[in-house]
Parts: C-alpha cells; structure tokens; sequence
C-alpha cells in the first residue's frame, strides 16, 4: 500500500541548503514506491518549486493566514502560496498551537479557506504528556477533529490529510509505540465516521508524526492504520529522510 511520507523542515536551511537538499531528495526517492511532500520554510518555497517540479515529490506549506489578503503584517496568503506552486499546507501544527496560541477556530477558518483554493491540507492533532497522564489522549484528538473540521463536507475530506502527532514525541527522540499510535489513528477512524461515513473513515491517510526515523519508521508504517508519517527531525537528511521514504526497499 502506498503510504505518505512528508517532511516538515520547519525554520531550518537558507534557500541554498534548502535547494540542496530538495535536490537530493528528488535524485533518491525517484523510483520510490510511496507518495512525497516537503514543507520548507516560506522562504524556500519558491527556489525549491522549481527544484521539486515534473518530480514525484509535492511542494508544501507549513502555515498560512487565516485570511486570503489583506492588512495583516506578516502573514502569507492562500493567494501567495498557490502562485509559488505550493499543492499542500500543513495547518494546527502543535508549535503553532502551543507557542503561537492558535486556537481550534483559527485552524477551522484556515482549513476552509484553503480548501476553497483546492489546497491539499495536513491538519495536525496531538495531545500534550499531562493530557495523556490524565487519560485525555483520545478526547484532545476527537475535540481537535471535530472542530477542526468544522463545516466540511464529505466532499471536502478528499483533499484533508489527518497527522497524529502526540505533542511529548515531536522533536524529543520519544515515539509512540507502534500500538499506541494504531490505536489512535484507528480512533481517530471512529471519529471520521461519526462525522462522516463509513468511506471517509477508510480513505482519509492518517500520518504519524513525532520522532519518526529511519530506525522506527518500518514499525510505524507497519501498522493497520497509519498510512505515512510526518517527519521533522529526520527530514532535514537526505539519507534520513530517504531512508524513511524507502523503508520497504
Ligand atoms: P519530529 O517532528 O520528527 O522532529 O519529532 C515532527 C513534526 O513536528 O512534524
């Protein structure tokens, strides 16, 4: 089964490391078997669509306003992404909850508007360490979802990408368990059905993301219900990230 295998680089790499390593990527994931993003920083976009363009890797955003355009200082527009070549935005990203207050309803306007500019989204959930101490996990996500999505047809989840990512495993070497994370993402079904259907359940790829590697990510990718993986450390390599990208080779 194809599964989808994105890198969030985050705010790394000058336009010049980022041309670089985007056109690594492309030279070793040609003949990969599975679907591709990269998300670099907005400052890359443009040099990197160039690089990523005829191959069979997407270009990606990591954020984007919640308003198409206007007076907003420092913000980067739907309008302005597209016409870099950009085919997917990552949105609800935990840094940008957690450090920069985004709350459920800003991520719900941001969801819509890119969706009515036929944007591919990736809408990240997680829950923070103390809210799965407290046995919160699964009710954090749902909430996430369900507000996330707010408005959206079945239609409309064509183009929706969920990423589980369990806020304590981004960027601290702590994965999830292949098993917990299953068991997550196979709530994360339940909930789609609920709000949905039986299909948008099935067909909506659910990524994991929070510490993938190439050491784990066979495992992860193993399971029933994870159907790529959303990768931030380990997609600042060429090697790394082409080696998770290549798992079943
Ligand atoms: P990580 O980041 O792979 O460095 O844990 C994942 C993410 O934040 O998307």
């Amino acid at each position: 089964m194809k599964k989808y295998i994105a890198g969030n680089w985050k705010m790394h790499k000058t336009k010049a490391e980022a041309v670089e390593l985007a056109k690594g990527l492309v030279e070793a994931l040609k003949d990969g078997n599975h679907r591709y993003l990269i998300a670099p920083s907005f400052t890359a976009l443009d040099a990197v669509s160039a690089v990523v363009k005829g191959s069979n890797i997407r270009l990606g955003a990591q954020n984007m306003s919640t308003d198409e355009q206007g007076a907003h200082t420092g913000e980067v527009s739907v309008l302005q992404l597209k016409d870099l070549g950009v085919e997917t935005v990552i949105l609800g990203h935990s840094e940008r909850r957690h450090t920069y207050g985004e709350t459920d309803e800003m991520i719900n306007k941001k969801v819509k508007l890119a969706l009515s500019h036929n944007l591919e989204v990736i809408l990240c959930v997680g829950e923070l360490l103390e809210e799965r101490e407290a046995g919160k996990a699964t009710a954090v996500c749902e909430q996430q979802i369900q507000d996330g999505l707010a408005g959206l047809s079945a239609d409309d989840m064509k183009n929706v990408v969920i990423a589980y990512e369990p806020v304590w495993a981004i960027g601290t070497g702590k994965t999830a368990t292949p098993e917990d994370a299953d068991a997550m993402h196979k709530a994360i079904r339940a909930k789609l059905e609920s709000l949905y259907n039986e299909s948008v359940a099935k067909e909506t790829t659910i990524q994991y993301g929070g510490s993938m590697k190439p050491a784990n990510a066979a495992q992860l990718l193993a399971m029933p219900n994870i159907d790529g993986g959303l990768i931030g450390g380990a997609a600042l390599k060429i090697d790394t990230f082409s080696a998770i990208g290549r798992f079943d080779k």
